[in-house]
């Protein structure tokens, strides 16, 4: 059989028409630029970081010796081997309990507006004492832990030179990790790059992925994944089977209980989502590919649920293109120097 010219453009037509009905700008554009992250993330006035506040924090979110065991740091479960998390699906504290939620990444904490699953601390000052004082967690006396410090003559030149005048107490060790975890921040991935007009940084696939996932008639990822840092800030009930079984983790509701936060979560960052499968809060979805079907069902559990989770309708290829975008949003590696602990 002969085809005519003809019946080649009307073929092509066909073959070219999911990407060309949707009319996305291949280029990045103008608008995209909100994506970019701001140069310096905030630090309050009290707490500015200096490279002796960075140093004594880096220190201490790697010493196992703030944990009352001897077996668990903050980096045991934040590591920058798992992408500054830990690579399970629920953390694993103190005696290798199994705890009731993942341990998110803290690349990119310094731009919360709440931390935690359910937002019950709000900065980074706020929320670093916790794990220490979590007897499922470091299950730490700090009573014990400021006499050690005190007594160490490394630490106590360290906390000399970061807060001078001050003692060490929750305030400084607590300042100290907040000001070593500001200095964790995601990096130029492919994505930053194309954002600033390196039209090459992404392939076409991976920028219709993009386009599929701001756009509200496919995805609609954006409208809690939210720019610069993929974040609305805000806590939603996005179905997961979890929610279905007797006794859920209500979430936010057990902070601030409005019905609309029932199962409710904080929305996370997705850069750097490459480095830490699995997902959610309960790392029920193994890989990136699980996540993208999860949303695209329209959630496993109606109970609840958010007025922007419902089924997406996305074929089997948009959905991976999604997940080739979210693949560029990884930074790339780079060399990190682990602290020399002061030995005593
Ligand atoms: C046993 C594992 C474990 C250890 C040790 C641990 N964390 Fe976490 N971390 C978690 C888990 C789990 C969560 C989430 C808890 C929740 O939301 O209820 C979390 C949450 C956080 C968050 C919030 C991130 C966000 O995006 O909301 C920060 C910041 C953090 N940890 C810092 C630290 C610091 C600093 C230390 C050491 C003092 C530490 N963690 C020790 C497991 C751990
Ligand atoms: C209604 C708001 C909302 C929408 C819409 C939404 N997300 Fe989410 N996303 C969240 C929240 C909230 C979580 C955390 C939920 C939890 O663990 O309970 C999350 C978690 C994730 C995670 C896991 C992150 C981690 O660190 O574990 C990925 C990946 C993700 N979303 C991708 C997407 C993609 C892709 C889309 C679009 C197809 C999308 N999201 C649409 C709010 C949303």
């Amino acid at each position: 059989m002969i085809i005519s010219s003809f019946q080649v453009a009307i073929l092509s037509l066909f073959l070219v028409l999911p990407a060309v009905a949707a009319d996305y700008a291949m280029q990045p554009t103008k608008d995209d630029l909100k994506w970019l992250l701001p140069k310096k993330p905030p630090a309050p006035a009290e707490n500015q970081p200096t490279p002796a506040r960075v140093e004594l924090g880096k220190a201490l979110f790697f010493d196992p010796r703030l944990s009352s065991a001897g077996n668990l740091s903050c980096a045991s479960c934040h590591s920058p081997m798992f992408g500054w998390s830990d690579g399970l699906a629920t953390a694993k504290g103190s005696m290798g309990k199994t705890l009731g939620r993942a341990s998110p990444t803290i690349t990119n904490t310094a731009y919360n507006t709440f931390q935690l699953w359910d937002g019950r601390k709000k900065s980074l000052e706020d929320q670093a004492m916790g794990p220490m004082e979590s007897m499922d967690e470091m299950a730490m006396d700090l009573g014990v832990l400021f006499k050690w410090l005190d007594a160490e003559p490394t630490y106590k030149n360290m906390f000399t030179k970061a807060y001078p005048g001050e003692a060490i107490d929750s305030k400084t060790v607590a300042k100290s990790l907040a000001s070593f975890q500001r200095t964790v921040i995601s990096n130029t991935s492919p994505f930053d790059r194309w954002v600033q007009g390196d039209g090459k940084a992404m392939t076409k696939r991976e920028v219709l992925g993009f386009r599929l996932f701001s756009d509200p008639n496919k995805g609609n990822c954006v409208a809690c994944h939210q720019a610069p840092n993929f974040t609305d800030g805000g806590f939603h009930n996005i179905g997961l089977a979890a929610y279905g079984k007797p006794d859920p983790d209500m979430g936010r509701f057990a902070i601030k209980p409005v019905a609309s936060m029932k199962g409710a979560f904080k929305t996370p960052t997705l850069r750097d989502i490459a480095l830490t499968a699995p997902y959610f809060h309960d790392g029920s979805a193994r890989t990136l590919a699980e996540a993208v079907n999860h949303y695209n069902q329209g959630g496993a559990t109606k109970a609840d649920l958010s007025a922007n989770i419902k089924p997406l309708n996305l074929s089997a290829d948009e959905a991976d293109a999604i997940v080739a975008f979210m693949r560029t949003l990884t930074s790339p590696s780079k060399a990190f120097v682990l602290p020399k602990l002061p030995a005593s």
